[in-house]
């Protein structure tokens, strides 16, 4: 069964239906079932989104942008500078809206669910802040993070798989974002990400890449007062949680969407496919 990490809802709701569309492609029957889209919404989404219609990344952030799911000039910026070819298997359709497998039991998140984060954390990566991106796979979100964040600010990736890490570090070196990673404002890293990565901590945004169980505590820490962390939370059913630290530390929590993401757990666990 291919694991997938996208979401279910988006903010006007026929724009939500064509752009679940995609992603359902890939969901269990049993989620599938709880769903229901007309056969004309879905064929239409389906020439919008599927690879035959999209061959470059603009037409892709274009396609974004008209669905309503990009609204901010400065993802659209970031997101047509890091090319998401780049980032996903040889021979893969990186333009589709869909996530996809790249070893290991995991995948990079489909572009709709990228957009949605980078949008949410868009006031948290401004010039010169801190970002943590845990569970950053193949380093799309991190290398992202760190055009938005600039050369005076900080980019921190956290895997726990080191040839994910080390093909991330590949892609990235491809990429836009080569001359952060050289200069030393992005960095990527080996470890568990639930204890996040306490040598650039406070961070002003924090994503989180996988659905943990609930928010680890550490993660709660490393956040700045007046910083915000975006994480999937729960198990079968899942919720994209977005955590704002108030400036006396106090933490307010809200549920953005219903997704569907890869497990927060151990490697081993992974590897074994639970
Ligand atoms: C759905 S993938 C998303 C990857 C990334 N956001 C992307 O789009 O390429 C989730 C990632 O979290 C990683 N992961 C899961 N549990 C982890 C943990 N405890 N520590 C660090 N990484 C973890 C997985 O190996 C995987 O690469």
């Amino acid at each position: 069964m291919l694991i997938v990490a996208y979401g279910f809802r988006y903010c006007a709701p026929f724009r939500r239906n064509l752009l679940n569309y995609a992603t359902l492609l890939h969901s269990t029957s049993h989620l599938s079932s709880r769903f229901h889209y007309s056969r004309d919404s879905l064929s239409r989404m389906e020439r919008y989104f599927s690879g035959s219609g999209i061959k470059k990344n603009s037409a892709m952030v274009g396609n974004l942008q008209r669905f309503g799911v990009i609204s901010s000039q400065k993802v659209v910026e970031v997101m047509q500078t890091i090319d998401r070819a780049l980032f996903v298997p040889n021979g893969a359709s990186a333009y589709d809206d869909s996530p996809m497998g790249i070893g290991y039991n995991v995948t990079i998140s489909a572009p709709h669910m990228h957009a949605t984060c980078l949008q949410l954390l868009e006031e948290h990566l401004k010039p010169g802040m801190h970002a943590l991106d845990v569970g950053s796979g193949t380093g799309y979100l991190t290398a992202c993070f760190a055009v938005m964040v600039g050369p005076q600010g900080r980019a921190v990736g956290v895997e726990h798989i080191p040839e994910l890490v080390s093909s991330s570090i590949e892609n990235i070196q491809k990429s836009e974002a080569a001359s952060y990673l050289k200069e030393g404002s992005l960095s990527v890293h080996v470890a568990d990400g639930r204890l996040g990565w306490p040598e650039h901590a406070p961070y002003d945004a924090i994503h989180v890449g996988a659905a943990a169980p609930e928010i680890p505590g550490p993660l709660i820490e490393q956040l700045k007062p007046g910083g915000r962390l975006v994480i999937p939370v729960g198990n079968l059913f899942q919720e994209l949680q977005v955590v704002d630290k108030n400036m006396d530390g106090s933490i307010t929590v809200r549920s953005e969407t219903s997704v569907r993401y890869v497990p927060l757990t151990s490697r081993e666990a992974q590897l074994r496919g639970n």
